[in-house]
């Protein structure tokens, strides 16, 4: 089999990437580990900042979003019983959508097989070769049969537990790498949200987060040892908890319910470098990961695909290769900047088991800053709708 760009990984980067290449009319085939209601089955954040919005309408795939989604204007920081709000209209002029990842990923998925776009499921032994040749190929096992996709490009889109990074040499890669000490514990529950804005809160106890899906879908986290198993917590207890660490104005007034998912995410900085080997270019959480306290994960992921979408673009309609040849330094450029907001949003709002007084001093000293200072609620606005491209 032939294409001009091989796509590894039918998650939203894949999917993404290979619906934008469709509408330029270059060729792609999507190589998927698992099958598509595997992929649908993962719970995953769901803010989107205005550059994502933009990539889906480009694709054309922005109809469901554009109808079910929320505009968010603001969001609140809740410090103990104390709260403020963002407001991102205010600071930046622009606001944030709130869609799942999963309904994003589903619209993907739709449009891909609404365009006979090849996906090919269940596919084992990915193996990437000759990157580095201007004649790169790509083998893998279906049903058991070993098969063979010819192609100019590879686009490894398949996460951080994906063949892509791998290929790369360890005398080129280079990571960088920050493991957090908790997790976060979460729970979708078919209740109405406590609040018609996201709410970050640090309390004592620890971070929690108030987030939605729809008017009778809620989304909540609470920060949780690392050593926790989600059959620690009863909904019980969950709801207890959550109370415990927002506001009383809205503890007294949150809906609580049976959870119909319940996991526990570890928190992890993570970035490898370069995101380009030959004919190899990596995007989204096979190059980098950020802690969700940013919602930066699904949006550096698209600002990826932005560089290398136009990047092949050029490549391949005008035998430029400006955009291919400077992807790496310009997409690292953007995710170093989304991975120091997620570590100082992390910093800001969680507890560390090795915190100590004067520890404790510094963060609340900064969140005061931020209650009170308008340069500061601002630099957070910015970073929180998005970065320029
Ligand atoms: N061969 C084929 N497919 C693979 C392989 C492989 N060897 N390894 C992994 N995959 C598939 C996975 O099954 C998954 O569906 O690649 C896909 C990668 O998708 P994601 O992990 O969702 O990564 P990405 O598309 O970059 O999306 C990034 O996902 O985790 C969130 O916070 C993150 O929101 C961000 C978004
Ligand atoms: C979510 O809705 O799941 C969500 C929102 C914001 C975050 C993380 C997760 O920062």
């Amino acid at each position: 089999m032939r294409t001009q760009v091989l796509i590894i990984g039918g998650g939203p980067s894949g999917l993404l990437l290979a619906q934008l290449l469709d509408r330029k009319g270059i060729d792609t085939i999507v190589l998927e580990r698992k099958t598509r209601s595997y992929v649908l089955g993962r719970i995953r954040a769901g803010i989107l900042e205005q550059g994502m919005v933009k990539l889906m309408r480009k694709a054309g795939v922005s109809e469901r979003m554009d109808r079910e989604s929320y505009v968010h204007d603001g969001t609140v920081i809740a410090c103990g019983d104390e709260q403020f709000r963002i407001d991102f209209t205010k600071h930046t002029g622009t606001p944030v959508v709130v869609y799942g990842q999963t309904e994003l990923t589903c619209d993907l998925y739709d449009a891909r097989e609404a365009a006979d776009g090849e996906i090919i499921y269940e596919v084992e032994h990915v193996e990437i070769n000759d990157a580095k040749s201007d004649r790169p190929y790509v083998t893998f096992q279906k049903d058991g049969i070993a098969q063979r996709i010819d192609c100019d490009y590879v686009a490894g889109c398949d996460g951080f537990h994906g063949v892509s990074r791998q290929t790369i040499p360890l005398t080129v890669r280079k990571e960088y790498e920050k493991v957090y000490p908790f997790g976060w514990l979460g729970i979708l529950s078919e209740t109405p949200p406590v609040h018609h804005e996201l709410i970050y809160s640090s309390s004592e106890r620890g971070f929690a987060l108030c987030s939605m899906r729809n008017d009778n879908l809620s989304r909540y986290y609470i920060q949780c040892s690392l050593s926790d198993r989600p059959d620690d917590w009863s909904d019980q207890l969950f709801w207890d908890e959550l109370k415990r660490r927002i506001p009383s104005d809205y503890a007294d007034k949150l809906v609580t319910g049976p959870s119909i998912e319940k996991s526990i995410a570890p928190l992890r900085s993570f970035v490898t470098e370069p995101m380009r080997w030959g004919r190899l270019f990596l995007c989204g959480d096979a190059a980098h990961i950020v802690p969700p306290t940013g919602a930066k994960g699904l949006n550096t992921a698209a600002s990826d695909i932005h560089y290398l979408y136009h990047g092949l673009v050029q490549a391949i309609h005008d035998n430029n290769n400006e955009g291919i040849d400077r992807y790496s330094e310009r997409a690292l450029a953007r995710v170093w900047k989304a991975e120091r907001f997620s570590w100082w949003m992390t910093s800001l709002l969680h507890r560390f088991p090795e915190q100590n007084a004067f520890d404790l001093k510094m963060q609340s000293a900064e969140l005061a800053f931020l209650q009170s200072n308008n340069e500061a609620q601002s630099a957070l606005a910015q970073n929180y709708v998005g970065l320029p491209y």
